[in-house]
């Protein structure tokens, strides 16, 4: 069977939640996959894995540095595989702050010189307690939306399964 590595790079654990989701959303509808943080999938490499979804938090125009790391120094495997990217994320959902966060990971993927066949932003949350002030005095929001994310998923899937459709035909 295709496997597939979800790997995922959280500060505050949000991200970390969403790569979760996804992971399950593919297990429950039959693929192999490995969860794994981006820091350990830097050191086991994807060599193994036939596709592989990479999701990362944004700060400050950021990509979570694991993500950026796990891409750089498994470039070229990477870019030869079917490859599904997400971050996270606006603090609301109104298409600007969507279209902000979209046209950062898109320069951030431009720098890294990599084309992911999906790419995709979904709502981030911020929880002040995980915080020092003065930024524990931002207010609390979670903008993940779950159905988005699970639909986002089955995209994913079917991405796998076009891969695996082509692997029985070689
Ligand atoms: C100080 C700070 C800076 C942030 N900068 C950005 C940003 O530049 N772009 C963006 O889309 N989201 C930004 N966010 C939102 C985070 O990406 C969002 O809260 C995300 O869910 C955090 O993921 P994590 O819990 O996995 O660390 C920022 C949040 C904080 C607290």
């Amino acid at each position: 069977m295709t496997r597939t590595l979800v790997a995922y790079g959280s500060k505050h654990g949000s991200t970390n939640e969403v790569a979760t989701a996804v992971a399950a959303s593919l297990r429950a509808a039959g693929h192999d996959i490995d969860l794994l943080s981006a820091e350990a999938a830097a050191v086991a490499g994807p060599a193994g894995y036939e596709c592989a979804v990479i999701g990362g938090s944004l700060y400050m125009g950021r990509w979570h540095a694991d993500v950026c790391r796990l891409v750089r120094r498994h470039h070229d495997a990477l870019a030869r595989m079917p490859l599904a990217v997400f971050a996270l994320g606006p603090r609301t959902l109104e298409a600007e702050d969507v279209a902000d966060s979209r046209k950062q990971l898109d320069s951030v993927l431009k720098r890294l010189k990599i084309e992911p066949q999906l790419v995709t932003i979904f709502g981030g949350a911020v929880d002040p307690a995980k915080f020092h002030f003065p930024l524990s005095r931002m207010p609390h929001s979670d903008v993940r939306d779950w159905q988005a994310i699970d639909a986002w998923s089955a995209e994913v899937g079917a991405m796998i399964s076009e891969r695996t459709t082509k692997l029985i035909q070689v």
